[in-house]
Order: C-alpha cells, then sequence, then structure tokens
C-alpha cells in the first residue's frame, strides 16, 4: 500500500511542467511535489504515475517514494490565487504526492552520466510502458547525490488515452531515437541490450503487474473509466490494464531498445496510436 498523508499546506505551484504540479506540506512533516486529481487530463495520468513509477522502484530503479496526498475542502478556502483554489477545490480526496528531492538538479547528461547499465534499464522502462516524456528536451531524470533518479511518469501507458485493439498495441515500437539517456546507452552492444532485455521482461511478472496496479487508489480508475465512457468499475479497469501490459511482454518483443537503433534527431515518441 502506498502511504496516505493528509496535505496541511499548498506551499507553490511548479510552473514548469505541464500537469499543474504543487509543492504540498503535509501531517508527516513531509514536502511533496503533487499531481492533482482536478488537473485538466483527469486521474490517468496519476494511474501512470503509480503503475510505471512503481515498476521502476520494482526493477531496481530509483523513484522517489511516492504517496497519497488528501486534501480537505479547507485548504483551497485559505489559497489566495484563485486559479490554484479552482484546482484544489476539484481536488478534494486522494492526490499523488512524489517525496520531494531539496537540491536535486535536472538531468543534462553533460555535468554527470548514469551507469551504462541503468540507463539502458530506464529505456527498457520507457520503451515497455511507451513513455512520451524521457526525451533530451524534457528527460524527467533528476541528479541527486550523483545518483539517477527517474521522475514524472504521467504520460507513460499512452494507450489508455486511447484504448487502441490491444492486439495491435502489445508490439507497437517505441522511437527512442530522442531519449534522454541515448548517449548514454548507444554504449551497449546488440547483446548486452539483449540481455538488459531478457532480465527485465522475466522480473515483470504478472504477479508484479497485479500488485502496481492494486496501489492504484480505485477512485482514481473509476473516475478515468467514467471520463472514457466505461464501466465505472476499478476491477474491469485494472483487468483492462493487464489486457495490454501482458502480452507487450511476450514474443520477441519488437518494441525493446535495439543497438544501432535511430540516432538521436529529435523528440522520442511512440508510435502515434
Ligand atoms: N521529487 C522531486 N524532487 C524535486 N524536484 C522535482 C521532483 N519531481 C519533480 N521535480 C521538478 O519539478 C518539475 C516538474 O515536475 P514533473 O513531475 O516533471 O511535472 P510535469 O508533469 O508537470 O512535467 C520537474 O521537471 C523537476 O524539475
Ligand atoms: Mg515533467
Amino acid at each position: 500500500m502506498l502511504r496516505t498523508v493528509r496535505a496541511t499546506c499548498y506551499v507553490t505551484a511548479l510552473r514548469e511542467g505541464g500537469s499543474l504540479p504543487g509543492i504540498v506540506e503535509a501531517d508527516d512533516e513531509g514536502t511533496y511535489v503533487t499531481k492533482f486529481r482536478g488537473a485538466g487530463q483527469g486521474t490517468a495520468a496519476l494511474i501512470a504515475e503509480v503503475v510505471v513509477g512503481e515498476l521502476a522502484r520494482a526493477l531496481g530503479l530509483r523513484v522517489p517514494e511516492l504517496v497519497l496526498v488528501a486534501f480537505e475542502q479547507e485548504i483551497a478556502r485559505h489559497e489566495p490565487d484563485e486559479e490554484v483554489q479552482d484546482l484544489l477545490a476539484a481536488s478534494v480526496g486522494l492526490n499523488l504526492g512524489m517525496d520531494f528531492l531539496p537540491g536535486a538538479v535536472g538531468y543534462d547528461g553533460v555535468r554527470w552520466r548514469p551507469p551504462v547499465a541503468e540507463a539502458a534499464a530506464v529505456a527498457w522502462l520507457d520503451a515497455y510502458t511507451a513513455n512520451v516524456d524521457r526525451t533530451w528536451r524534457n528527460p524527467n531524470l533528476l541528479v541527486w547525490h550523483r545518483e539517477l533518479w527517474a521522475v514524472d511518469h504521467g504520460a507513460a501507458l499512452v494507450f489508455q488515452h486511447a484504448w487502441p485493439p490491444a492486439a495491435a498495441w502489445s508490439g507497437r515500437v517505441y522511437d527512442l531515437s530522442g531519449h534522454a539517456l541515448a548517449p548514454v546507452f548507444a554504449g551497449l552492444d546488440a547483446e548486452a541490450l539483449a540481455d538488459v532485455d531478457t532480465r527485465l521482461a522475466a522480473r515483470v511478472t504478472p504477479e508484479l503487474l497485479a500488485a502496481v496496479l492494486g496501489l492504484v487508489p480505485d477512485e482514481w480508475l473509476v473516475d478515468a473509466a467514467v471520463l472514457a465512457g466505461r464501466e465505472p468499475s476499478a476491477a474491469a479497469s485494472r483487468d483492462r490494464y493487464l489486457e495490454y501490459l501482458l502480452p507487450r511482454l511476450e514474443g520477441d518483443r519488437p518494441w525493446r531498445p535495439v543497438a544501432g537503433g535511430p540516432v538521436a534527431t529529435g523528440g522520442a515518441r511512440a508510435v502515434p496510436a
């Protein structure tokens, strides 16, 4: 289970990103980068944050602790900024918090680079989950105490915005050409990349996928289902995610990072649904 904390103070907006994240203090004395259920994109992005963030953690990558941040109406009432007030009022209930890493800097690939194997693991997970937000323009990687931390998985699981036929999506290729870590894992040969793929795919078991989906609050799944005009059932929703995530691990995984892939030309993107 993810811990649930109660928001005590909305500190400031993090204007940088597209999901209107804010810095929030909670009753456990923690400070969290918070994504709001009331932000325009709905709860789909929050679902992806939990599923992919916890998958990353299970695969040994560093992700700041994720918590559920409970907001009460009261916090919005004390907020002077009208836009933020609306956001908070629309976000009563559970939101997503990520432990704030003080002093972390954005990864730029220049001052410091992670170990090659770690870069390849990040790329593998991004390819598996079709994360469209790990480009050199927008790496969503932080460097903290000379270690790599992955943040912002809200744009992974792109299939959940269109639900293309599951069979077609399972083999859909992922374009790594603009991946933020491409210059690092480009050092690996075909065999080494195949090893990374075999090792990581074996670790993403049906049990692990069910476990990370189990961490997602029912209310987010129901909200997203209602928004998409589907049955408002959390259980049916979880099954649906499995229908997309399990078959993608089967066969020869045409989406996996391979040696001599396209050279960096622009943003990494999944082939559109
Ligand atoms: N846990 C964290 N600790 C410190 N800074 C963070 C953390 N998470 C995100 N940030 C900073 O806030 C920015 C926006 O957060 P992000 O999760 O990427 O939101 P968005 O979905 O809006 O892109 C990041 O690019 C990063 O600079
Ligand atoms: Mg971001």
